[in-house]
């Protein structure tokens, strides 16, 4: 059992979650075993279920309930993970392709997944306890598995558009499914396309980039003081804040200016495949424009590695290349560990002593732990060489060892009321009669450019298939975005049990909740209750007052609470007199 799972077991009374759901199940497993005695009837099963557990856990995912012949698993729980729809579809193919290595003719599996709200809660029953989630979202994925052909993933429309980019989709005619009044979109799971984050969100088209001027400017000099030797520069922030948009901007007007450029970014779905980015620096910087001469010589200090012959095996076997060198693998792990950090050091060395170069490394917080090693030991190449190492990672997942490193700290916050109005004006058009509508959309995103993005193209995609009205009276048929429920529900989750108590309370109380009511409602003394909700940064002053800055926020926290609460939190605001 996960630490994680583990952790949250005993705690959990009942909680709303917006997850992915995973059911597997063999087709004609009973034709199978109906022959059998009980122990062959397990025996001739379990291989099957052994792949499932495996595929489930390697991404991330739960058990959440095991019959003999399939399973029902959890993306995105108990801990939230914004990356939920993702982490199930890879789960799914890994589910498949683990079945089929048995190569058991007669085993054929089928795979539903969705993503929705359940209410998820440990049951404890005689023997065991179970993290069972509930609701009609675990009933539309069954639905969905039951109607896959053998070997084939059915994802809900909901699963597609979180997951779509980085996994492949194909569209299939919508489902009459059971119980379900109308047609259902359908999607089939093609495969894992091997975009990043920020390639799949460009890809599907960016809108016209504000703002950020300071950062900008930052950067650029940072990149000014490149000369003989280089810096280090990091932009840092919540998730979509914008760090990727800023850095690729910058970027690519380096680019334009003859500037070399190495890139590569952690992954989701390769945090535990090893030296997984530091395989795609190489990919990137040994590009053929990228002027790298085999044999010629490297520096003094590299050359006088005893290690050196082995370079090119070390090198391959990051590349996933066949390795013929018989003393690599006789290596010990630690010694190969150091020749690769040497050989990618050389090789990095050679790479940009021919012109300044931006290393740019993207979402270390996904970053695999081999890799990790070897990024912080080519981090010394900056103090002597012309390079610009460019970084960037969410907000709460600092890499310790940057600490003892000189890193210029580039912090994004909400962009500035100018720029989220121009990126409105951007996505929505300048109409008058969006005026309002525009506003609220504002108040409602924090001007977090992601939340901003979602909800205006949920507004756009309604008024294109006509489910909207006039403008004014459109706000009320719009949601938060899936995309946008995620990522502030994994924001969520990270807080300390404490807070994320607080929280639920405030959203309770609505967006406009001062902290003078939330301070009798829990005790608290103003003054460290306003301490604790500014360091949550999720509060604002305007106009003297205090208010949730993100009122996207407690709407998620509102759909988080299980019914059950909601009663005694309202008592207890009534005995605080509001
Ligand atoms: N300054 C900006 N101008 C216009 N669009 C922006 C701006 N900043 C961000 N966006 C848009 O918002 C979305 C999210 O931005 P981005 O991918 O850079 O966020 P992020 O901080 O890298 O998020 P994550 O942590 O998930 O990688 C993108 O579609 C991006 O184009
Ligand atoms: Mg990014």
């Amino acid at each position: 059992m996960s630490p994680s799972v583990s952790e949250a077991r005993g705690r959990i009374a009942g909680e709303r979650k917006f997850l992915t759901v995973l059911c597997s199940d063999l087709q004609r497993s009973t034709d199978l075993i109906s022959e059998l005695d009980p122990e062959e009837a397990i025996s001739r099963l379990e291989p099957a279920l052994i792949a499932m557990r495996t595929a489930v856990r390697r991404s991330r995912g739960i058990v959440s309930k095991e019959g003999g012949d399939g399973l029902i698993a959890l993306f995105g729980a108990p801990h939230a993970d914004d990356n939920h729809a993702v982490l199930a579809c890879h789960a799914a193919l890994e589910l498949v392709r683990r079945i089929k290595l048995l190569n058991d003719p007669e085993l054929h599996v089928r795979v539903g997944v969705h993503s929705g709200y359940v209410v998820a809660h440990v049951i404890e029953a005689d023997f065991s306890s179970i993290y069972e989630a509930g609701g009609p979202a675990v009933h539309l994925v069954k639905r969905f598995e039951s109607t896959a052909n053998a070997g084939q993933i059915l994802a809900s429309e909901s699963c597609q558009s979180l997951a779509t980019g980085i996994v492949t989709f194909k569209a299939l005619p919508p489902k009459r499914l059971e119980g379900f009044p109308a047609l259902v979109p359908c999607y089939e799971v093609v495969e894992i396309s091997g975009l990043s984050r920020w390639r799949a969100r460009s890809t599907s088209g960016l809108s016209s980039f504000v703002g950020r001027n300071e950062q900008i400017s930052q950067l650029e000099r940072a990149a000014q003081l490149v000369g003989p030797s280089g810096k280090i520069a990091a932009v840092v922030g919540t998730a979509g804040i914008g760090k990727s948009r800023v850095v690729h901007e910058f970027v690519d007007a380096l680019r334009q200016r003859d500037w070399q450029v190495i890139e590569a970014e952690g992954n989701p779905l390769e945090q535990a495949v090893p030296y997984a980015l530091l395989k795609k620096l190489l990919q990137s910087a040994l590009q053929p424009e990228k002027p790298v001469v085999a044999d010629q010589a490297g520096s003094g200090e590299a050359l006088a590695s005893a290690d050196a012959e082995l370079w090119p095996a070390a090198l391959n076997s990051v590349l996933d290349q066949p390795v013929a060198d018989p003393r690599w693998r006789d290596l010990e792990p630690l010694l190969r560990r150091r020749v690769i950090i040497d050989a990618v050091r050389n090789m990095l060395d050679r790479v940009i002593s021919s012109r300044p170069t931006v290393l740019l490394l993207e979402d270390l917080h996904w970053i695999d732990g081999q890799s990790e090693t070897v990024v912080e030991a080519l981090m010394s190449l900056a103090a002597t060489r012309p390079l610009l190492v460019l970084l960037t990672w969410r907000t709460e997942h600092t890499p310790e060892w940057l600490e003892h490193l000189d890193v210029l700290r580039i912090w994004l916050r909400s962009l500035d009321a100018a720029s989220a109005n121009m990126l409105l004006d951007n996505l929505l058009g300048t109409a008058p009669d969006l005026d309002a509508l525009k506003a609220r959309i504002l108040r409602h995103t924090g001007q977090i450019p992601l939340f901003i993005e979602e909800v205006a193209r949920q507004f756009i995609s309604r008024r294109v298939a006509g489910e909207t009205g006039d403008a004014d009276a459109s706000w009320d048929t719009l949601e938060i975005p899936p995309t946008v429920q995620g990522v502030i529900a994994s924001r969520i989750d990270r807080l300390p049990k404490e807070d994320k108590a607080l929280l639920q309370l405030a959203s309770v109380l609505g967006p406009r909740v001062s902290p003078n009511l939330l301070a009798a409602v829990t005790d608290m003394p103003t003054a460290q209750l306003q301490s604790r909700l500014w360091s949550l940064e999720v509060f604002s002053r305007r106009c003297g007052r205090s208010h949730l800055s993100n009122t996207c926020l407690p709407t998620t926290l509102f759909a988080r609470l299980p019914t059950s609460l909601f009663s005694a939190r309202s008592a207890r605001c009534c005995t605080a007199g509001y």
